[in-house]
């Protein structure tokens, strides 16, 4: 007499269907994070145009920035160990017009607002290379808010 446990049914052998979806979806919400991530961290300083600025202006002084001036005023413009910040009341239009950095380029820089020693002359810059770089300048300060040294 053949004994069969009752709790031991037999199951049909169906292979079973999970839908491949949910991981399907977990892929693509992946690859967008990944996406997004990899966007905002580009090593370019991020060039807001300011209103009235000229794009293109903007966008070529932000490179001849980040090649020439970054490394002492930092990519965004916020100052290095070696260099003091742009994007502070000191260098706004009314204390240091367009020319002062024309001159600043050109001739150097005696230090007299902080403790990091002169810039020397950056002479392979051509005026209108500099007047791109003060587009760029001029378009963070704007979009940081900052129009003039209210001390000055
Ligand atoms: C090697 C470091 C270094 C580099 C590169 C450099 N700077 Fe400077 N910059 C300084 C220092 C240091 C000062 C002096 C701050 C002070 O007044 O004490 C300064 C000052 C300035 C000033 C203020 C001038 C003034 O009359 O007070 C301007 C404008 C300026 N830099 C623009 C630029 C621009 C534009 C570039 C790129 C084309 C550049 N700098 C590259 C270090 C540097």
């Amino acid at each position: 007499m053949s004994r069969t446990n009752p709790r031991q049914a037999p199951v049909p052998a169906r292979p079973k269907r999970r839908s491949r979806l949910p991981l399907v979806l977990l892929g693509v919400g992946f690859l967008v994070l990944v996406i997004a991530i990899a966007m905002s961290v580009g090593g370019e300083p991020a060039a807001t145009t300011a209103p009235g600025r000229d794009p293109a202006m903007v966008a070529a002084g932000a490179e001849l920035f980040t090649a020439n001036c970054a490394v002492c005023h930092g990519v965004d413009l916020n100052g290095t160990a070696v260099g003091p910040p742009l994007l502070h009341p000191f260098y706004a239009p009314n204390h240091h017009a367009d020319e002062a950095f024309q001159r600043a380029v050109a001739y150097g820089v005696v230090p007299h607002h902080w403790d990091f020693g002169p810039m020397l002359p950056l002479a392979h810059l051509t005026r209108d290379d500099v007047s791109k770089i003060i587009a760029f300048v001029r378009s963070e300060q704007e979009a940081a808010g900052i129009f003039e040294d209210p001390s000055h």
